[in-house]
This record gives structure tokens, sequence and C-alpha cells, in this order.
């Protein structure tokens, strides 16, 4: 904790000294780590008790929105947490601590403004394969309040180390889901099952290892739906540990595994409205029409180099 606000003080005193410009920004705060805000301090506040309901809307989603969830049959069974793991806390696994302090923020894919709320409910439609939250509920409420006190003591235009998903170099090649299909075998079939299908608990309320294709999984709309995403995040978290360690998986190794995993059939729930700039479509979006002329082939497994040459995202 005072190590944490020690950090957090040196961030501030160097970007006020400095006004740093972005990329210069990232540098100088490479060092600058998240810490989990202070669960003693949270115990005093007034919304102690609607924070730890969202904490466990995270964690165990599918137990209160699942298609057996007690609150309301929403969505495929999955658990937010399978991938905001640790309940959003953990760095490189998707971590939600920047959450509070870039939202309101604007968004290419739907070319708007978007709320915590709003961003939410897109995990809801597209990760979750469900339907909205309203943003009333007592559910959506708790996770915003979670999402909200996670991100306490970040201040605005500080960029964290470790958020949301990470990103790994591209291939000079195609992602390859024949390789990919081996790389699946030997890692993540132990847990994932042979067939892709997740392991379910006992009474099939949840998952206990998370499916990672079928009926029950993401839909083709979801931001893992992108190799690089999923590439990224497989790198980084999987084979699953607790225990944050050395990335088990080379680069290739993950870049092929992810064209395996989202070559298999699975929801395919499309959202017309996305994209409407589609000039800012990212590198590895699957679906045209597209400002380039490349296939939608190339632009989901790769090459992507010539097509990221001139494209920023
Ligand atoms: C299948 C994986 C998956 C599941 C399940 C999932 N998400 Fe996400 N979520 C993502 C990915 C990938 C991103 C994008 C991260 C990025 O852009 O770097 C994301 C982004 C977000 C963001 C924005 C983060 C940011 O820093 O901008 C929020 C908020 C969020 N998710 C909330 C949720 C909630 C709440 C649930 C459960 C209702 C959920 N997600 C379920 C994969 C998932
Ligand atoms: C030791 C068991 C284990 C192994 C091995 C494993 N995973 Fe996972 N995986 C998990 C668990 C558990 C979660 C959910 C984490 C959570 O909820 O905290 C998960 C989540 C995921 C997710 C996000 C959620 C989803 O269902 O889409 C992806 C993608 C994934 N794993 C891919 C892989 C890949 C690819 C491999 C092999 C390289 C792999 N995993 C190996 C246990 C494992």
């Amino acid at each position: 904790m005072i190590i944490g606000l020690l950090l957090l003080a040196t961030g501030i005193i160097i970007f006020c000294i400095y006004m740093p410009g972005k990329s210069e920004l990232i540098n100088k705060m490479d060092t600058y780590v998240w810490h989990f805000p202070d669960t003693i301090s949270l115990k005093s506040t007034p919304e102690a008790k609607l924070i730890s309901y969202g904490r466990e809307l995270i964690v165990n989603t599918a137990v209160y929105l699942g298609p057996r969830g007690t609150v309301k049959q929403i969505s495929n069974g999955m658990n937010c947490g399978n991938c905001h793991l640790e309940a959003g806390t953990r760095l490189n696994g998707n971590c939600f601590a920047m959450v509070a302090s870039t939202y309101p923020k604007f968004r290419n894919r739907s070319g708007k403004l978007e709320s915590i709320e709003y961003r939410v409910n897109d995990c809801m439609e597209r990760s979750l394969n469900g339907k909205k939250l309203d943003d009333h509920s007592k559910e959506m409420q708790a996770i915003v309040a979670y999402i909200k006190w996670l991100g306490t003591d970040v201040p605005k235009s500080v960029l964290l180390q470790g958020m949301g998903t990470p990103e790994i170099p591209v291939l000079q090649r195609a992602a390859s889901i024949d390789i990919g299909k081996h790389v699946y075998f030997n890692n993540c079939s132990r847990c994932h099952g042979t067939n892709g299908l997740g392991i379910l608990t006992p009474d099939s309320t949840s998952y206990i290892f998370p499916p990672l294709w079928g009926p029950h999984s993401y839909n083709v709309s979801a931001g893992i739906f992108m190799l690089s995403k999923n590439a990224g995040f497989v790198k980084y978290n999987m084979p699953y540990s607790s225990s944050q360690q050395v990335p088990a998986l080379t680069d290739a190794e993950a870049w092929d595994v992810a064209a395996y995993i989202n070559s298999q059939e699975r929801p395919g729930k499309i959202f017309k409205e996305d994209w409407p700039n589609i000039t800012t479509k990212p590198f590895d979006y699957p679906f045209g029409p597209y400002a380039d002329s490349f296939s939608a082939q190339q632009h989901k497994y790769g090459p992507y180099k010539i097509i990221k040459k001139g494209k920023q995202n």
C-alpha cells in the first residue's frame, strides 16, 4: 500500500513536471504498476455491499445470469472472470484498473462515446453471447461500482502497465490452424477438453474449465474472436496457472493455437452497426467490407505485416 502510494506520487510528479506526449508517457510510466485498492478501506464505504456483489457477479456470472441463473437467464454459462482474470485484477489478464479513468471513451467499433455500462453490455452480448443488462438493474450498478472501485486511485491520463489484452508481435507468415491443433492437444485439451467445449460443474450451473468454442462459447463479434486479442491473452495467461509466470508458449504457438480455436464453430451473431467507419477496422477484423483489398481470410489469419503497413490499429 505504502509502496503503491509512493509510486503513484512519483508518477504524478513526473507527469506534472514534464507533461510528456503520449509515446513519452508510455516510456516514463513503464515502471508505474497498478496495485489493488485497499480492501480495509472498502469496509467503511457505504457502497461496500454493492461493490462486493459486483465482484461476485464478475467471478460467478453464470450462477446469477447464466442459463440456470438465479437472477436472470441471459448469458451462455461463462463468467466475466474467465477472461478478466482474478476478477479483473490480473495484470496482462484483461485487467479493469484503467476503466474508471478512461470511460466514457470513444470507440471506433461503435463510433460512439461509450459509458462503462455500455461497455459491460458489449461483453454481455458478445463474449457471453447474451442479452443486455438494464442500466438501472442492481446487477449493472454492482458491476459498475466494482469496476469504478478498482480504479479508485488511478489518475486520468496515466497509462498503467499490464492493462487490457497484451499485444504480441505479428508473424511473417499466416497463422496455421494445423500447427495450432497440435499446440492445442499438447497444452490446452487437458483442461478445455478434446472437443473444446469445456468442463461443467457437477450441477451444470457453470464451468470449471470454460468452453473455447461451440454453442456456449463467445460469439464471432467478441473482441477475442480477433486473433491478436486471442493470441495475446493466451500467450500471457495460458496454460492457466494461478501464479503468474513466464509465458509457456512462443509467439508463433500463441498465434497458431488462436487460429485453431477461432476456426471452430461458434455462435454467429453479427452487429451490422459495428465499425461505422470501415477505415478504423483493426487489421485482424475478420469481416468485410474493408477499406483495403485484402481478403477476409487474410484479415483473419494473416500474414498481417502487409495489412498493418500504413495502418495504426
Ligand atoms: C471471452 C472473453 C471475455 C469475457 C467472457 C468477458 N470479456 Fe470483457 N473484454 C474482453 C476483451 C478481449 C476485452 C478487450 C480488452 C482490450 O481491448 O484490450 C474486454 C473488455 C472489457 C471492458 C473494457 C476494458 C477497457 O479497459 O476498456 C469491460 C468493462 C469489460 N470487458 C467487462 C466485462 C464484463 C462485465 C464481462 C461479463 C459480463 C466481460 N467483460 C466478459 C473479453 C471478455
Ligand atoms: C490447467 C488448466 C488449463 C489449461 C492447461 C489451459 N487453460 Fe485456458 N483456461 C483455464 C481456466 C480455469 C480458465 C478460466 C480462468 C478463470 O475463470 O479464472 C481459462 C480460460 C481460457 C480462455 C478465456 C475463456 C474462454 O473460455 O474463452 C481462453 C481463450 C483459454 N483459456 C485458452 C487456452 C489455451 C489456448 C490453452 C492452451 C495453450 C489453455 N487455455 C490451457 C484453464 C486452463
